[in-house]
C-alpha cells in the first residue's frame, strides 16, 4: 500500500515505540491519528510538531478498557481525516504480578488493553478499511506469547490471544484488509529497569543488543507497505531470543 496520503491511526503513540511507529508513518506523508490515555500533553506536542515539519497529524484521547471510548475514538479519527487506512495496535500495560497476587482486576485490565481493545478497534476500524476497499492492520505482540515470561500470566495470555486474534481477523477481513503481527523481544526496557536487569534482557537474545523502536518501526512500515500478500502472520522481531 503506498502510504502517502493515506491515514494511521497509531494507539499509545505519545511514548516510546508507539511514537517511533507514527513518526514514520508521517514521514512517508500519511496523516497519524496519535492516540494516547494519560500522555495527552505529549501526544498534542508531538502532533504538533508533525504539523510543523509539513505533514498531518492530530492527536486523540481514548482509555483502551472502554469499548464505548474506542468506539467514540474511531468515530472521532474518520471525522477529523475521513478515512482510516491503516491501524497499529501498540497501547499495552505490562507489570509483574506472581501468580498467587493476580486479581480479577489484574486480568481485566491486562486482557482488556492488551486484546479487547484491538479486537473492538480492529472491528470498528476494519469496516472503514473493507468499505475504502482496502486496509491494513499490525498488532504489536511479545515473544513471551509464544513461550511465557514468568510472574506475568495475564499479560502473556493477552499476548497469545493477540496471535489468535491476528489470524482470526485476517480470515474475516479478507481481502481487503491485510492483519499481521510483529511479536518483539526486548526493546525499550520499563523505564524502572535498572542496569543490571537491562543487562540480563541483552544477553538472553542472539544478537546480544536490544532492538530499536526504529527496528520495530520499519518492521511495521513493511507490512504496510513493502507486500500486500503477508496476512495472519506473526513475524518474531526478538533477536534471536525465543530460540535462546
Ligand atoms: N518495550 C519493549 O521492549 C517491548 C517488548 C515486547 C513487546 N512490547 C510491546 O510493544 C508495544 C509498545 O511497547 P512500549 O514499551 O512502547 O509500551 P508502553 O510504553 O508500556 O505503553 C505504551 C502506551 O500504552 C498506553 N496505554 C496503557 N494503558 C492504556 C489504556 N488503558 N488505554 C489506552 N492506552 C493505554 C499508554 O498511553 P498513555 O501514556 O497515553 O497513557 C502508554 O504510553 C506494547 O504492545 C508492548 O507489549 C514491547
Amino acid at each position: 500500500m503506498e502510504l502517502k496520503g493515506k491515514v494511521a491511526l497509531v494507539t499509545g503513540a505519545a511514548h516510546r515505540v508507539g511514537r517511533a511507529i507514527a513518526a514514520h508513518f508521517a514521514e512517508r506523508g500519511a496523516a497519524v491519528a496519535v492516540h494516547y490515555n494519560r500522555s495527552r500533553a505529549e501526544a498534542e506536542s508531538f502532533a504538533a510538531g508533525i504539523e510543523r515539519a509539513g505533514g498531518r497529524a492530530r492527536a486523540f484521547g481514548a482509555n483502551l478498557e472502554s469499548v464505548p471510548a474506542i468506539e467514540r475514538m474511531a468515530n472521532e479519527v474518520l471525522a477529523a481525516f475521513g478515512r482510516i487506512d491503516v491501524l497499529v495496535n501498540c497501547a499495552s500495560v505490562f507489570y509483574r504480578k506472581p501468580l498467587e497476587d493476580v486479581t480479577e482486576h489484574d486480568w481485566d485490565v491486562n486482557l482488556d488493553t492488551n486484546l479487547k481493545a484491538p479486537f473492538f478497534l480492529s472491528k470498528f476500524a476494519g469496516a472503514a478499511m473493507r468499505r475504502q476497499g482496502a486496509g491494513k492492520i499490525v498488532n504489536i505482540g511479545d515473544w513471551a506469547g509464544i513461550r511465557p515470561y514468568n510472574n506475568y500470566l495475564p499479560y502473556t495470555v493477552s499476548k497469545s490471544g493477540l496471535i489468535g486474534l491476528t489470524r482470526a481477523l485476517a480470515k474475516a477481513l479478507a481481502p481487503e484488509v491485510q492483519v499481521n503481527c510483529v511479536a518483539l523481544g526486548p526493546v525499550m526496557p520499563p523505564e524502572d529497569y535498572g542496569e543490571e536487569e537491562t543487562a540480563r534482557l541483552v544477553a538472553g537474545t542472539l544478537t546480544k543488543r536490544l532492538g530499536s523502536p526504529e527496528d520495530v518501526a520499519r518492521a511495521v512500515m513493511f507490512l504496510c507497505e513493502g507486500t500486500d500478500f503477508a496476512t495472519g502472520a506473526t513475524l518474531l522481531l526478538d533477536g534471536g531470543r525465543l530460540l535462546n
